[in-house]
């Protein structure tokens, strides 16, 4: 699916929940951390009219450079009037794409999805996808990814958190979705845990250096998993968090290493 569209798979990109909605001399300092993002080549950027400025900073940060980034963002309404407000405003913001335009949280997704689906057509939307954070809503996930519109979920995964394993990911393995993984550091509280460097030794052929990119790199090295958006408001989280990108990937024995040191 992404393959098709022409990204790399599988890839490091960026969220923009809470660090991109700042308003400001603020705002203006996410320009760097956009910068670093695309110096490290990680240009596929997540947002959502729910992250309160985070389209409107984002699409700033972009200015000079849409056509070399790949935008994600979402509809979050179950009244087509605000929903038509909300498409028009990313279309400002991202100057009259959207690469992968998401239902947010399954919220009036038929509804949403025809919708979509005209603008797909239009040739202003790229993918259709589909978000939920909470494995409440995982059997209307399943049910909805069976629409042959839908061309991409995001969902969470991290080695924390991996209740997708038993459904979620094999039907999109099966329909071919491609797959966004949120909140890989746990809202950063993984990425926060003390792991002592030599732990990570056994790691560093892998080309892992800290303990974040031994996160990243578990996610990536699941096969049925194309895209990690990691949030950061710092330049250097940044540039780490993109190097954890490049192959060489995880066997089934580095992710059980990995795994158990994030359960320490
Ligand atoms: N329902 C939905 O559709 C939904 C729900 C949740 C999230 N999302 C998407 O997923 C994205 C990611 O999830 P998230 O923002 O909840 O959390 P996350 O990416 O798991 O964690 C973000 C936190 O990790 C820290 N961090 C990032 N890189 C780091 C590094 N290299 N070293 C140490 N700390 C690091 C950040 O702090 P620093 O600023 O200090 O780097 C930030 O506090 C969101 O931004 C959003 O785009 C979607």
């Amino acid at each position: 699916m992404f393959g098709s569209s022409g990204m790399r798979v599988p890839v490091v990109g960026m969220g923009t929940w809470q660090t991109y909605d700042v308003r400001g001399t603020e705002a203006e300092e996410r320009r760097v951390v956009t910068d670093a993002a695309f110096e490290a080549g990680a240009t596929f950027f997540d947002s959502s009219p729910m992250y309160g400025e985070a389209e409107h900073v984002l699409g700033a940060t972009l200015q000079g450079r849409r056509e070399r980034a790949f935008v994600a963002t979402k509809l979050w309404t179950a009244d087509d009037r605000e929903a038509e407000r909300q498409v028009a405003a990313a279309f400002r913001c991202f100057l009259g794409r959207v690469d992968v335009y998401q239902v947010h949280n399954l919220v009036a997704w038929p509804r949403r999805l025809a919708e979509l689906e005209r603008l797909r057509v239009a040739g202003t939307v790229g993918v259709i996808g589909l978000t939920h954070y909470s494995r409440d809503a995982f059997a209307e996930l399943r049910r909805a990814m069976a629409d042959r519109r839908v061309g991409a979920i995001q969902i969470p995964y991290n080695p924390l958190e991996r209740d997708v394993e038993s459904v979620i990911l094999p039907a999109a393995a099966d329909r071919g979705l491609g797959v966004i993984v949120m909140r890989p550091f746990g809202q950063g509280r993984l990425a926060r845990r003390r792991v002592p460097p030599e732990a990570l030794v056994p790691l560093a052929p892998f080309g892992v250096a800290s303990w974040p990119q031994a996160l990243l790199k578990w996610i990536l090295s699941d096969a049925r998993c194309h895209v990690v958006i990691p949030a950061t408001t710092s330049p250097a989280h940044m540039r780490m968090n993109a190097a954890a990108g490049r192959a060489p990937w995880f066997g089934p024995e580095e992710r059980a290493y990995v795994a158990r040191l994030a359960q320490t």
